[in-house]
Formats: structure tokens, sequence, C-alpha cells
């Protein structure tokens, strides 16, 4: 390990299902992820950031199946193909080390070893499935576990199954991972170990199915044909197959394991501190020092869900409101071990509050004033005073708490802290009034202290808020010519009278009209109008006695005209055979000319009562064949052929 490196940090994502495409829910994960990631490796770590993807499972299988290529056409599709989780992850600027797909060839002949060996150590034994299973989660459930007999972590129908299977022996670990979660900090926020141990240990762990036979998309058990090694071992074990875990492709599993924290959604804490655990324990393997179990992001109050349509798309987000306020808006807003509520307007006006008017404003100000009052150059020197020494003992405390917020995944803090430290800078600017000191020559050398305590406010801002906000960040430096060695972790203490050199930029975070912008966001994210649609058939039945009632005829238009003041009617003077003519008022001016109808063969019915619509009366209904398109009602009038001579029965 190099001499200035504080050691290894080894972080991983949860690996995404690549069933469909991802959405703002995965997206704050793996931005949290970056977010430690780059904060980790700011201060002087060295980082290994792996993501990656589980391909396999029962799903996938379907979902390919349905889709008429193969599981691999599928899983490519979605991983590598356009706007996929590769393209997902690049736009968020997502600095992974790794990326692993659990389709690759090296991890799968790992997989094969890793059963073989605990199939081998007896924690692996044949038997019989009978049971429930979740096929959207890929869990197996017994009966007590379900909750109003569905699956007790999405709450959908569950299935009954019964084959033969291999079985892990979790029970025999159960009292180990117990006092692992009750008397260690490896599963946090604290409010899961309870969770765990409530719900799932103390009821009795039972051994774990984790083979199945009734699909083929999954690491085929090398010594039983016909068995897939269970999707969720399949996956656990890719945080150490990516290191080289029983396999040549890399070789750092010294260096990196144990991992320093797995981030986890809430759903999935249960494989995580129990399962992961116990099959390590199972290997004599060391277990990764934390798990960290964050909360959901619901959407308008709602579960995100593709069924639902309340999946929010982060391409749309980013493309609006650029990666790095939508990144600063995920965690700043949502306390990361809670659910929160993502809603259009909280997104708008954080941007707006605490981007555009609080750090926006205070760049801009600065380098505009820097700009007027100095040409840009603020040479050393400058007469301090106790507001300055004011400001550079909050700087240090907002520091220390942004390292303890950090330190404990405690992102919304964090930021919080940083802004502080900004607000508290927008203050500094109007009890100084450089304004007012630039009216008088004697005040100049105040007023140089002051554009440079507010640059080394804003410098230090910036190093806060890099690993969240990186582009951002730059630009900050840039803008305010900070040096290399300016923007790392170890320039983080309190010095303003160096010389800066600045520039003006354009802002960085526009202002959003909210209104303006609401709407936009509702049009573009409104479910698609289905290009053509027409009525459902009718399920009612009418008997052939009473359809032959109605008499059909073709009828000539003999003449065609509006009807006044209203929009909608045209009249029509019709030939029905009988040599008297016949009157039908019919509501398609929007649609056709009068003049264009005449000579016109049409079907109409001709036995209804004859009806007075503006004033005139009408003696029977054209017939006409009614769609919609794009969301508009489109009409055409049953137009009958030429040869057809008027009054002919329409049967
Ligand atoms: N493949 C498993 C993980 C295996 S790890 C060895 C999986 N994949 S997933 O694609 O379904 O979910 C990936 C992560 O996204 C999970 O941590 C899950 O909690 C998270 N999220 C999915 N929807 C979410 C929200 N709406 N909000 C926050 N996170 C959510 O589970």
């Amino acid at each position: 390990m190099c001499e200035k490196c504080k050691g290894k940090f080894y972080i991983t994502t949860p690996i995404y299902y690549p069933s469909a495409k991802l959405h703002i829910g995965h997206t704050y994960c793996t931005v949290a992820t970056d977010a430690m990631a780059r904060y980790k490796r700011l201060q002087g770590y060295d980082v290994l950031f792996l993501t990656g993807t589980d391909e396999h499972g029962q799903k996938i299988e379907d979902k390919a199946k349905e889709a008429g290529v193969t599981p691999q056409q599928y899983v490519d599709n979605i991983v590598a193909g356009e706007k996929g989780v590769l393209d997902l992850w690049k736009l968020m600027n997502i600095s992974n080390d790794r990326f692993i797909r659990t389709t690759d060839s090296y991890h799968v002949a790992a997989i094969q070893k890793i059963f073989k060996k605990m199939y081998d150590n007896g924690d692996i034994y044949k038997g019989t499935y009978t049971g429930k299973y979740c096929k959207p989660c890929e869990s197996f459930w017994t009966e007590s576990q379900l909750v109003d007999g569905k699956c007790p972590d999405c709450g959908r129908e569950v299935q009954d199954a019964q084959e033969e299977a291999y079985f892990f022996r979790l029970s025999k670990y159960a009292g180990r991972v117990q006092a692992l979660l009750e008397n260690t900090d490896f599963l946090e926020p604290r409010s899961r170990v309870n969770e765990m141990v409530n719900n799932f240990i103390k009821p009795g762990l039972e051994d774990l199915c984790v083979s199945r036979t009734s699909f083929t998309w999954g690491v085929p058990v090398d010594f039983d044909p016909g068995h897939v090694v269970y999707v969720w071992i399949d996956a656990l074990f890719n945080y150490m197959t990516a290191l080289g875990f029983e396999n040549d492709r890399y070789d750092d599993l010294e260096k990196y394991w144990p991992a320093d924290v797995h981030f986890v959604g809430k759903e999935i804490v249960r494989f995580h501190s129990i399962i992961w655990p116990a099959m390590l324990m199972s290997l004599n393997l060391p277990l990764p020092k934390k798990v960290y179990g964050h909360g959901w992001l619901n959407f308008n109050g709602e579960k995100m869900s593709k069924s639902r349509g309340n999946v929010v798309d982060p391409y749309i987000l980013a493309e609006r409101f650029g990666v790095d306020a939508l990144r600063f808006f995920l965690l700043r807003t949502f306390p990361f071990g809670s659910d929160g509520n993502f809603t259009n307007e909280l997104l708008i006006s954080t941007i707006n509050t605490d981007l555009a008017n609080d750090l926006g404003n205070l760049v801009s100000r600065t380098t505009a004033m820097s700009q007027k009052y100095f040409g840009g150059t603020l040479p050393e020197g400058g007469e301090s005073a106790a507001l300055d020494e004011e400001l550079s003992l909050l700087a240090a405390e907002v520091v220390q708490k942004y390292e303890q917020a950090m330190d404990g995944f405690q992102f919304s803090v964090a930021l919080g802290e940083a802004f502080r430290l900004i607000g508290r800078a927008n203050k500094y600017i109007d009890e100084n009034a450089p304004w007012v000191l630039a009216k008088r020559e004697e005040s100049r050398p105040r007023l140089l202290a002051v554009m440079k305590n507010l640059c080394e406010c804003i410098r230090i801002a910036a190093i806060l808020v890099s690993p969240v906000m990186p582009d951002s960040a730059q630009k900050i430096f840039d803008l305010l010519g900070v040096p290399a060695d300016g923007r790392v972790w170890d320039s983080l203490r309190y010095c303003a009278l160096g010389a800066w050199q600045t520039s003006v930029g354009a802002p960085l975070f526009p202002r959003i009209d909210v209104e303006k912008e609401l709407s936009a966001l509702e049009e573009l994210t409104k479910p698609p109008v289905p290009a053509l649609q027409v009525e459902p058939l009718s399920p009612e039945r009418v008997d052939f006695d009473t359809f032959c009632k109605s008499d059909l005829r073709a009828v000539k238009v003999k003449a065609c005209e509006s009807v006044k003041k209203s929009e909608k009617l045209l009249c029509f003077t019709l030939d029905d055979g009988t040599g008297v003519d016949r009157q039908i008022l019919s509501g398609i001016a929007k649609y056709y000319k009068p003049e264009e109808l005449v000579g016109k063969t049409l079907a109409a019915v001709v036995n209804l009562p004859p009806r007075k619509m503006m004033g005139r009366e009408s003696c029977g209904m054209l017939l006409s064949a009614v769609h919609t398109e794009h969301g508009e009602e489109r009409l055409n009038l049953l137009m009958l052929s030429d040869t057809i001579p008027a009054g002919a029965k329409l049967c």
C-alpha cells in the first residue's frame, strides 16, 4: 500500500436485475455509492467501487421468451444496449472501478466451485422442496412466512412448488448470525437489526433451498445436471468473484476483501445480513465489515413500479436538470436510511433553493464583484476583521461535522453542513456590503479581504460537495482559479489570505420556472396514448330478431348543406328508393365539407322514429366507422359502391 494511502476501501452496490430499464430508485443507490466512493478517494483511500448486473433466474428467462429472444440477448440489450445500465451509469457520472455481470464466464465457473465446496463440507445437501415460490422476487417461502398468503417482500401471489433440490444448512448458522447482528455494527441502521432478528431469526431459520430444476437460465450445478444454482447464491458471491475469488480473472481478494460496506435497499437486507454471512461462515471466509440498508424512494407517495406507470426516468430528469443537480437532490433531500417521497415539485424547489439561490448565487455574486472591483485579480494581503474569524471557525466546524456525517453514510446531513457554510457566506456579503466598501479608497484593503474570505468559503464548500457534484465542483474551482492542491481533502484548512485569480462564468444552476417545468414534466411522463384505438367490443348480446328489426338501406346524397348556428350538423337530402326525399341530420360537420358528399352512396338506418334537431326533422341515421388516432376521434362515413341502387336493403 502506498505511504500516503489511508488504507483500502471496498464498497459495492447491489447488482441490478436487468428485467426492465432502471429507474430513479436504482439510480439513488448507485449515486449514493458513487458519492461515498468519491469521498473516500478524496480522503486518500485506495477505493474499489463495484457494481454490476444480476442476470440469471426464471424472471429473465420468462421475459426473454416473451420478447422472442434468448435470455443472453435479452440481458445484453438491457445491460449494454442503448440507454441500458452501462449508459445510465455513464450519464450519471458513476465512477465504478469494476462492473461484474453474473453471466461472465469467470463468475459462472467460480460459482460452480463455491457450490461444490459447500456441498463437500456438508452444508449443502439434497432433499425435496415443498413450499411457496415468489417468481418476481426469486424467493422461496414457507407457509408461515407468507403475509396474508402472499410474498412478504413484495406482496404478490406465490406459487406452490415441489421438487428435488439442494439445501443450504442456514439453520446451523442461526445463532452465530443472530450474535453478529445483535452484538456488532455489522448491520445498519440499527432499526433493521430488530426487523431481521424478530421477523426472520427468532421464528426459526429454516434451511434454504439453493437449487432449481424448473428452469435452465442459471449457473448449472456441474455435478448434477438439470439443477441450476439459486440466483441469490450466484448473486451474493459477485462481491468476491469480482475480486478474484475462485477465479484467475482478478487478483484483488487479499487487498480488498472483506468489503468495507455493502449498500443495499431495505428489501434485500435479509439476503445480505442473514444468508450472506451464513454462507461466508460455512466457507470460513471473513465477513464484510458492514451492510447498510437504505430506504426506498417512492413517487408521489406510491411505490415505484412499472405496472403502476410511476417509474421516474432518470434520463429525462438528468437531461432537463443536469446530472449534478439530480445527484444532489437525491442525496440532500432524503435521509439515506429512511424512505423518501420523490415529487417533481420537491426536485425543482430543492434545485431552486439550494443550488440556484444559495450556492449558484454565492459563486456568481463573488466572481462578479471580484471582477468589478479588482478585475478578477485578488492579490496577497488585505485587512481582516472579527467577522472573518467567525467564518473560519464555522468552516472548521462544518468540515468536522461533514466528515462525521459522511462516515456514518448520512449524506443529507453532510450536505446540510456544507450548505450551512454557503448560507453563512451569503449573509457575510450582506453584512460587509462590498458595494459600500467599494465607494471609498481607504476601504479597499477590507474589500480585498472580504472577497478573499468569500472565495475561501466557496472553495471549501466546493471540496465538500465534490463527491456529490463532481463536475460542478470542478467548474467552481476553475472560476476561482484554485490550483490542483487546493482542491483536495488535505487543503480543507481555512486560509483566505493568499492570492486569487477569478473569472466570471455562466450561471452554474439556472433558476427553474416551477409552473412551466411541472407541466412540461407531466407532459413528458404521461403514459403514451396508443396511436390507434377502437372501442372494445360490446359484451351485450342482441337476439337475431331484434337485430333484424333495424331497416338498413343504401341511400344516395341528392343534396347536403351545413345547418345554420350549428358547428356539428350537416343536413342531407337523400334518395332512399321510395321516390320521396328523405331528410337526415348528422353530426359530422367536423369531418366533411357538404359539397364533397353530394352523389355518394351511403348506409342509413331508416326506421328510427323521426326527431327534431336545431328545428329540423331527421328521419334516420347515417352509419359511420369511428376510431381514435393519437388521442383524437376520427370518423368515416360508410361509403358504398355507386353501383348499388338507392333503397337496396343492407343485411
Ligand atoms: N439483483 C438483486 C440484488 C443482488 S445483490 C447481490 C436486486 N436487484 S434490483 O435491481 O431489483 O434492485 C437493486 C437495488 O435497487 C436494490 O437495492 C433495491 O433496493 C434498489 N431499489 C429498487 N427500487 C428502489 C426504489 N424505489 N428506491 C430505492 N431503492 C430501490 O435486488
